[in-house]
């Protein structure tokens, strides 16, 4: 079959078994929400177990799964593949900004928190995800990264370093897939301000940094529009499927071009 040939947009995910982690808030809830909405039969993965009782209809099991630890997602992943059959996306998107002190005041279990979740935990489920893939059609994976990583900021880095470190992680599963025609791409979105992280008192905090209003700070990229959770799930269902079939191992960035990015 031609891999490339599939439909796309409403239904082109239909009967297609996707898993979702962080799937009880912000870009991963929205992005479990989407896949469904495209078809998917969705396996929702969080620590919150406001998780399990989130989905819709018998197309979404929402399972608590704490992503740093093997077992649990070992576990989940066998037991979805096993009901529902191989697995065919993955959305490894689970991740916590580990960030506040300089590195001269950083201390030790900040720094090990952040590799813990924002790159183990990724190795761990795509490791538990790749047992499970299904063959033809080949499964496509997105990891969500961050534009940090091509422009840090002070202050983070037990968050930026492990986000970098999974960009190499995709690069080389990326090499090391692509004869099975498992695709691996990373979706590198800038602050997206309608998640539950930027409530009007840290957007109110931040802008004031830098001496802007509130929506001078949301729209400070070179089209001067603010990230959207919208343009964020677009971005990875489209690398999902067809439309980038013909890509693997790369980085796309949803920032409306940052300018440290350009
Ligand atoms: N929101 C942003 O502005 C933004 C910008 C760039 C990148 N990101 C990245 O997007 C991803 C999602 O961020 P978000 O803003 O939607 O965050 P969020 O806090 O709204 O959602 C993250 C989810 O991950 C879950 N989670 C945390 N630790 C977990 C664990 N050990 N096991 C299972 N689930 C766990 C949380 O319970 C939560 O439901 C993260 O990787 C983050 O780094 C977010």
């Amino acid at each position: 079959m031609d891999h490339a040939s599939r439909p796309g947009a409403d239904g082109e995910f239909e009967a297609r078994n996707a898993v979702v982690t962080g799937a009880a808030s912000g870009i991963g809830r929205a992005t479990a929400q989407e896949l469904h909405d495209r078809g998917a039969n969705l396996l929702a993965l969080d620590i919150d177990p406001a998780v399990v009782n989130q989905g819709p209809d018998d197309r979404w099991t929402g399972e608590l799964c704490d992503v740093t630890d093997v077992d649990q997602v070992e576990a989940c992943m066998a037991s979805f593949a096993g009901s529902h059959g191989p697995l065919d996306l993955l959305v490894s998107n689970a991740g916590a900004f580990t960030a506040g002190s300089t590195i001269d005041k950083l201390d030790l279990e900040t720094w090990e928190r952040g590799l813990r979740i924002n790159l183990t935990s990724h190795f761990i489920v795509l490791r538990s995800f790749l047992a499970h893939a299904n063959a033809d059609p080949p499964a496509s994976i997105v990891v969500v990264g961050s534009r940090n990583v091509a422009a840090p900021g002070p202050g983070a880095a037990a968050y930026s370093v492990p986000k970098a470190g999974l960009v190499q992680m995709v690069r080389v599963a990326a090499l090391e897939l692509g004869a099975r025609h498992i695709r691996i791409n990373v979706v590198h979105p800038d602050a997206v301000f309608d998640t539950a992280i930027w409530t009007p008192e840290v957007l109110e905090r931040s802008a004031a940094r830098y001496g802007l209003s509130v929506e001078e700070y949301k729209k400070q990229n070179v089209l001067g529009e603010s990230v959207r959770l919208w343009d964020v799930t677009n971005a990875i269902c489209l690398l999902l499927g067809a439309a980038f079939a013909r890509t693997t191992g790369a980085q796309v960035p949803v920032d409306g071009g940052h300018m440290r990015v350009i």
